[in-house]
């Protein structure tokens, strides 16, 4: 039996609805190189997820959705756009009907009450299907911590918000080969003691989004992206004991992804999408960000249905 990613094809509420937690054997991709294909349990879902950031206004973020939208119907991909908070409603009637989810980039992690400026989860519902969780700007600016962004995320699976879980290391720490230590550490504090079954029925997803690699041009090499998505599904696997569960999550990769070298990244089998932030208010660079996309999506489709 395969998991299934039913939001693929136009869900409504933006929802992974995985039927099937057990471990099996499944379809193989090619992988580029001389390496054998590899084998990977199920089908995991191809994302494409544009985080604005602090860009667009209410009278620009339409117009702009809208375009992106025309421009990246390709089939088999997940879009997600991520505009400002004030964004959100103009975006949500842009897309409207377009197969496109509209997902916020933070959420506070209380459900309501005395919290000057900051938007509830509840305040999100018609407006937001999906949300960005602890992303480094905010572990950055807004001293988030991992005990916080597990709240946020606990927050959000009980809102039915689909959550983006951001995760990266420094540079400085990859430098003294401490990525791995730093990412794992990151995801022991956001999910301890958290159910696999709700995260995987609320569409987890997580980012490795390398500090060093955002909004700068440098990006991690293709294998060491993927040598980290593998790392972070170990951490899942035996750390937190999701065991095979972990094959389930999509892990995707973010900083200064660009259509130029976004193949680099979807050509490994345990990266599944991009989150993307400044080339993602370009429409040209989204419509080609978004057909590699599909090349990956058609592949493991296809590998998929051979059964092989
Ligand atoms: P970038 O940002 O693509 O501009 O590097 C990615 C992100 O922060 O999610």
């Amino acid at each position: 039996m395969q998991m299934r990613e039913l939001d693929t094809g136009g869900g409504s509420d933006g929802h992974a609805i995985p039927v099937e937690v057990a471990p099996h054997e499944g379809p193989t991709v090619p992988r580029e190189g001389p390496t054998q294909p590899v084998r990977i349990p199920f089908m995991r879902p191809v994302i494409i997820a544009a985080n604005w950031k602090m860009n667009t206004t209410p009278a620009d973020a339409g117009q702009l959705a809208a375009t992106i939208a025309a421009r990246t119907e390709e089939p088999g991909v997940t879009r997600v756009i991520c505009p400002p908070y004030v964004c959100l409603a103009a975006v949500k009637d842009a897309l409207a009907g377009k197969n496109v989810f509209v997902g916020a980039q933070n959420v506070h992690h209380e459900q309501g009450g005395a919290y000057t400026g900051e938007i509830s989860a509840a305040m999100l519902s018609g407006l937001a299907t999906w949300v960005i969780i602890g992303h480094s700007e905010r572990r950055r600016d807004q001293l988030e911590s991992d005990e916080l962004i597990g709240k946020k995320l606990a927050r959000a699976l009980s809102a039915g918000l689909r959550p983006i879980l951001c995760v990266g290391e420094l540079l400085d720490e990859r430098e003294a080969g401490r990525a791995v230590e730093v990412v794992s550490a990151q995801l022991r504090g956001a999910l301890a003691g958290k159910e696999v079954e709700a995260l995987l029925a609320g569409g987890f997803v997580i980012a490795y989004e390398p500090v060093w690699a955002i909004g700068t041009g440098r990006t991690a090499s293709g294998a060491d992206a993927a040598a980290m998505a593998e790392a972070i599904r170990s951490c899942l696997a035996a750390d937190l004991g999701w065991n095979s569960a972990a094959e389930q999550v999509p892990v995707l990769y973010g900083g200064s992804v660009t259509s130029a070298n976004i193949g680099e990244f979807l050509s490994e089998h345990s990266i599944d999408g991009g989150l993307v932030g400044g080339a993602s208010l370009k429409p040209d660079e989204m419509a080609g960000m978004v057909a590699r996309a599909a090349v990956t999506a058609m592949a493991r489709a296809a590998a998929e249905g051979k059964g092989e």
